[in-house]
């Protein structure tokens, strides 16, 4: 396998991963999944995830898979690599797993006293992939065994903080981010 190849098979396997956070910065906003409640001094998980946020990064994530699904021969062909399909468990473990792997980073965040927004590096960067992946394992043991190669693992941890600076550093220039990590 070429190591373009093993990119853009990668990029591809993640996507339903990737794209949750971004539409949830776009669709998010009204009540908070805390409720607003606080455990200790601080908010549980603050005014940052919502329930509007996590069923629409949710719900982008599956359908991103579903069209993914349905232009893989075609894209497959074009790529002259042999591109992974989503099984719906695999979709919904992946789309879920990123938003929760949010989610408790915000739940660490508040318990080591940083405010919503406050940057965590590597944890922003990386949590939702590492949740994404976990829960995916759990879920389709072996449809992430054959889909996460070796190869495949690399890229992924080298590449998805890059990409995860420039998405939200973008989202911070259109002004649909408070800040940009
Ligand atoms: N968002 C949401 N629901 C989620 C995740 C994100 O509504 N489950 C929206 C919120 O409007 C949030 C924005 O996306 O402010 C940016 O997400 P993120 O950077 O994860 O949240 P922060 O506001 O920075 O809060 P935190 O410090 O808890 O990460
Ligand atoms: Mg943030």
């Amino acid at each position: 396998m070429s190591l373009l190849g093993t990119v853009v098979g990668a990029l591809w396997a993640m996507l339903p991963a990737y794209v949750p956070n971004n539409a949830a910065v776009l669709f998010g906003g009204g009540r908070p999944l805390d409720g607003g409640r606080n455990l200790g001094e601080r908010r549980i998980l603050g005014d940052g995830k919502t329930w509007r946020g996590t069923v629409a990064g949710i719900t982008t994530g599956v359908v991103l898979a579903g069209v993914l699904n349905a232009v893989r021969e075609r894209a497959s062909e074009a790529a002259g690599v042999a591109l992974p399909s989503f099984p719906a468990p695999a979709a919904v473990a992946l789309a879920a797993g990123a938003m929760l792997g949010d989610i408790l980073a915000s739940f660490l965040k508040r318990r080591t006293g940083r405010d919503r927004g406050a940057a965590f590096p590597g944890l922003d960067q990386l949590d939702f992939v590492v949740a994404a992946l976990a829960l995916a394992a759990v879920v389709v043991p072996d449809w992430t065994r054959e889909t996460f190669t070796p190869g495949r693992l690399l890229v992924v941890t080298v590449v998805t903080p890059a990409l995860h600076l420039l998405t939200n550093a973008g989202a911070y220039v259109l002004g649909l981010k408070d800040e940009p990590w």
